[in-house]
């Protein structure tokens, strides 16, 4: 008997219950969601999460072995969202984007940027939208894979945002801190649903959708891959080894006959930009290729300084040997974020140039490729080559970037 009433009460507990879920359901979820919807679609220009982020890039680039992972889209629109949020800084005025300007490649127009609290950078903030696709180059090509930062401390755009978020003069705030900002904003909720089903965030989440954002960004639309793309279409070639063969002729000025004799120069550039062209390669291009496979030194002593008030890669690793080496970055969009150098020291590519020309310092740890004109780090270039080179790195601009809604500001204010 006992036993029966036993089971009755707790039948009648359970359909109490699941009564009681289901006007949950009716009360409460439907017009919630109603609501987040409302919240979100009041705080934006249009529903982030549906943006298309894939990217097809030449395929000169393709076939030199560059492959695109394409972005995750929602995750990469709900990135977009925490790229520009201030929210997520300790006094509420600072965002990635604050740093990183889309007008300038998403690198900053000053030497050190404006951080929480009015603190300022300790170095100057690097472009993101200076490789032809974020997710590509820094992935492991032909054996290499370049890191982040000036000195290359951190292995990717999540490890990077960790100690970003962190950094006192930068965000201020650890992850913790920031999930707790996200749960306060009334337009998450809607996006973090739409993403990942729910909207219980996570560090890792916020992490991965940052790296998913910044992760599809990339810039192939310059005057130098039209070029390059022109130059394959010029040779009627079956294999990619010969494609290989060819492009790196042309990008090296290599001694393939075929280039010499039937093209004198990139297709489609000035006789000043291919005389540019001939100077980068011959002193440049190991160091600092906007064509990925090509680059083969990531870091290096570039004799900025014979005593380094900030020791770079030496800071971390405490050998004398790393004094002075920095990040050797690829160049795309170079004309777009000066100033330059690790601590923004140059303020136009002129003064680049002729530091490169006349200035070199010869530091213990200056780069063996600093030395390729036997032995004087100095090039000596004349006005003329300066004028050429610099023409040059400016068929490194790709405008497409600057202006692509899928990276601006997703916020209606
Ligand atoms: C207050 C300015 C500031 C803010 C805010 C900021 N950054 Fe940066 N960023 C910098 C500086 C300065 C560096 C170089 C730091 C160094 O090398 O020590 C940098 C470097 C980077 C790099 C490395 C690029 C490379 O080529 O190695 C990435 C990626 C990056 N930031 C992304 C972000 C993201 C994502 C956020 C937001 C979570 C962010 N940044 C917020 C200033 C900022
Ligand atoms: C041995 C490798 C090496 C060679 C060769 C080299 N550079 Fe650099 N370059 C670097 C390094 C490393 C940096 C960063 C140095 C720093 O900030 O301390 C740099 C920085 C730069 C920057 C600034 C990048 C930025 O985002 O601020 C420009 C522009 C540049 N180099 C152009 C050139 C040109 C043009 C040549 C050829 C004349 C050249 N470099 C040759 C290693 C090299």
């Amino acid at each position: 008997m006992k036993k029966a009433i036993y089971i009755l009460s707790l039948a009648l507990a359970l359909l109490a219950l699941s009564c009681s879920q289901n006007t949950d359901v009716l009360i409460q979820e439907l017009p919630n969601s109603a609501q987040e919807f409302l919240d979100a679609e009041a705080a934006f220009n249009g529903i982030p999460t549906e943006g298309n982020y894939h990217r097809k890039i030449p395929s000169y680039l393709n076939v030199l072995g560059m492959h695109v992972a394409q972005a995750d889209n929602q995750k990469a629109g709900l990135g977009r969202v925490l790229f520009y949020d201030k929210n997520l800084s300790k006094d509420s005025k600072i965002s990635c984007a604050s740093c990183h300007k889309q007008s300038n490649a998403f690198s900053d127009n000053v030497a050190f940027s404006v951080g929480v609290e009015g603190n300022l950078t300790s170095r100057n903030a690097q472009p993101l939208a200076n490789v032809a696709s974020f997710s590509a180059h820094y992935s492991n090509i032909r054996g290499k894979m370049p890191l982040l930062f000036w000195d290359e401390r951190a292995s990717d755009v999540s490890v990077q945002s960790r100690q970003t978020f962190a950094n006192p003069l930068e965000m201020g705030m650890e992850m913790a801190d920031v999930v707790d900002r996200i749960k306060a904003q009334n337009y998450y909720p809607y996006l973090w649903r739409n993403v990942f089903g729910d909207f219980e965030p996570t560090e890792e989440q916020v992490l991965e959708c940052l790296q998913e954002f910044v992760g599809a960004m990339g810039s192939h639309n310059s005057a130098l891959d039209n070029s390059l793309e022109q130059a394959m279409e010029l040779f009627d070639v079956p294999t990619i080894t010969q494609i290989d063969t060819i492009i790196t002729a042309f990008y090296y000025g290599g001694s393939d006959t075929i280039i010499n004799t039937v093209v004198a120069g990139l297709p489609g550039m000035s006789l000043s930009q291919n005389r540019g062209r001939d100077i980068f390669v011959a002193n440049c291009t190991k160091c600092h290729s906007p064509v990925r496979p090509f680059q083969e030194v990531f870091a290096a002593c570039n004799g900025l300084d014979m005593e380094y008030s900030d020791k770079g890669l030496a800071n971390l690793t405490g050998k004398s040997t790393d004094a002075g080496v920095f990040k050797s970055p690829s160049l795309r969009n170079i004309a777009f974020t000066a100033p330059y150098m690790h601590d923004g020291r140059f303020k136009t590519l002129q003064e680049v140039v002729d530091f490169y020309s006349e200035d070199v310092k010869p530091h213990p740890n200056l780069h063996a490729e600093m030395l390729r004109n036997g032995g004087d780090p100095n090039l000596h270039l004349t006005a003329q080559d300066k004028q050429d080179l610099i023409a040059f790195l400016h068929t490194f601009s790709d405008g497409v970037i600057a202006n692509d809604h899928r990276f601006s500001n997703p916020f209606k204010k």
